[in-house]
């Protein structure tokens, strides 16, 4: 009997079943010969899965990050499958947008996007040979829809396919936000009381995993009609303030800037804990937090990526992992479930394939995943399951 060694990202791999079966077919049709694709997204064990399909298919890849997820063991083996990596594991905006411009700089024929980071940049400095690509991400729709026009290509959003908003931001995001809660503090949900703010398909299901773990889960959510739909599923929808002043744990997963800000520091409960499933590191104002008079001083548990700011008053309340993606930080950051990133990188790599062979046109900006790769994608999985 032979034993062998296996890694995280072998696990992951031979998890990503979809991928696996695309994966073999690239190989026989080689749908990016001759191509390359720059890509700007998490890097970690179920990218590699995506990235080596794209290989498969005959893909050149020039890749980055986003802010503060890369892992470094992930860069290692990219490096050592022949794919060009600029990216450290950075929080610093500065450092990111550099590793951004560099993928851009290298002008590939495809970009795979995350959060609107490529596409904008390319928007500014437009080169020739540049098809289209991929936008994974509702916050890098909201972003890239002004620069419709200057971008005029196709561009597919991953985040508007139905799949991706039930698999993947429904019920993964809440589960491994959950998940993260968990594993940073260690300590349970049980008869706790948890504010989600937004309630989109992220905090849908944030706020129902956190109530299956027996919390008392509060939502708020600026649409009235949206907390209306909260309030029918039977969620607390007090009025903001007083969701703040009751929360022994707070979540923010809207999209967007300066959802809990130190404004609200007479407002928090002694004890709180903060932490943001939100794309961009800007839901909690951390910056303001920190360089507030009333901190009177703050406690950093550095291997944790967990800080307490203790207030002049007494009071103290936690902020986990920065205030980036919670699922994406901290000690072994897992992210969402391998079945639901599989799901939403077979979409990715069969849009890619389709803007790859010019079978859709500028007429196409911006806009959600074809009907039918959704339909093709589901049976995929729905055989793979049966
Ligand atoms: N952590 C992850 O792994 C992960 C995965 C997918 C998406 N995301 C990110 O999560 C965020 C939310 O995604 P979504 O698909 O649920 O978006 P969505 O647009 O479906 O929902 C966002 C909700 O937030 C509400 N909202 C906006 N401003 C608000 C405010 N000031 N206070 C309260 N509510 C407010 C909106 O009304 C909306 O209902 C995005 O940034 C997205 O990129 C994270």
């Amino acid at each position: 009997m032979m034993n062998n060694t296996a890694t995280r990202i072998d696990w992951i791999g031979n998890s990503c079943r979809l991928l696996k079966a695309t994966s073999a077919e690239f190989e026989r049709t080689r749908p990016f010969a001759g191509l390359s694709i720059g890509t700007g997204i998490h890097l970690e064990p179920k990218t590699v899965a995506l990235l080596m399909t794209l290989l498969a298919g005959g893909a050149k890849l020039v890749c980055t990050g986003n802010l503060n997820s890369t892992q470094p063991a992930t860069v290692d083996y990219l490096q050592s499958q022949g794919v060009t990596v600029f990216a450290t594991q950075t929080t610093d905006p500065a450092e990111h947008h550099r590793n951004l411009e560099a993928v851009v700089d290298a002008r590939p024929d495809l970009l795979l996007d995350n959060g609107g980071d490529l596409f904008a940049i390319a928007a500014e400095r437009p080169y020739a040979n540049l098809l289209g690509g991929t936008e994974e991400t509702t916050s890098g729709r909201t972003r890239l829809l002004p620069m419709r026009e200057k971008l005029n290509m196709p561009i597919l959003v991953i985040n508007d396919s139905p799949i991706k908003q039930f698999a993947e931001n429904k019920h993964a995001v809440g589960q491994s936000l959950f998940e993260s809660y968990m594993r940073f503090t260690n300590r349970s949900t049980n008869g706790k009381r948890v504010t989600v703010f937004g309630y989109g398909a992220c905090g849908r299901g944030t706020a129902a995993c956190f109530r299956n773990a027996f919390s008392t889960v509060s939502v708020v959510d600026i649409d009235p009609v949206t907390a209306l739909e909260a309030h029918l599923d039977g969620f607390v929808t007090p009025r903001r303030e007083e969701a703040i002043r009751s929360a022994d744990v707070l979540v923010t997963v809207t999209g967007f800037p300066d959802i809990v800000t130190a404004a609200d520091l007479p407002l928090l409960k002694d004890g709180a804990i903060l932490m943001n499933g939100g794309h961009f590191p800007w839901e909690i104002d951390v910056a303001g937090f920190r360089a507030h008079s009333d901190v009177a001083h703050i406690e950093r548990y550095e291997t944790d990526a967990m800080e307490a700011l203790h207030l002049s008053d007494g009071r103290k309340f936690h902020i986990l992992g920065g205030g980036h993606m919670a699922n994406l930080a901290g000690p072994r950051p897992l992210g969402n479930s391998v079945e639901s990133m599989d799901l939403g990188f077979t979409l990715q790599a069969r849009c890619l394939e389709r803007v790859a062979k010019g079978e859709v046109g500028a007429e196409c900006c911006i806009v959600p995943v074809p009907k039918d790769i959704d339909a093709a994608v589901a049976s995929a999985y729905l055989d793979l399951a049966r």
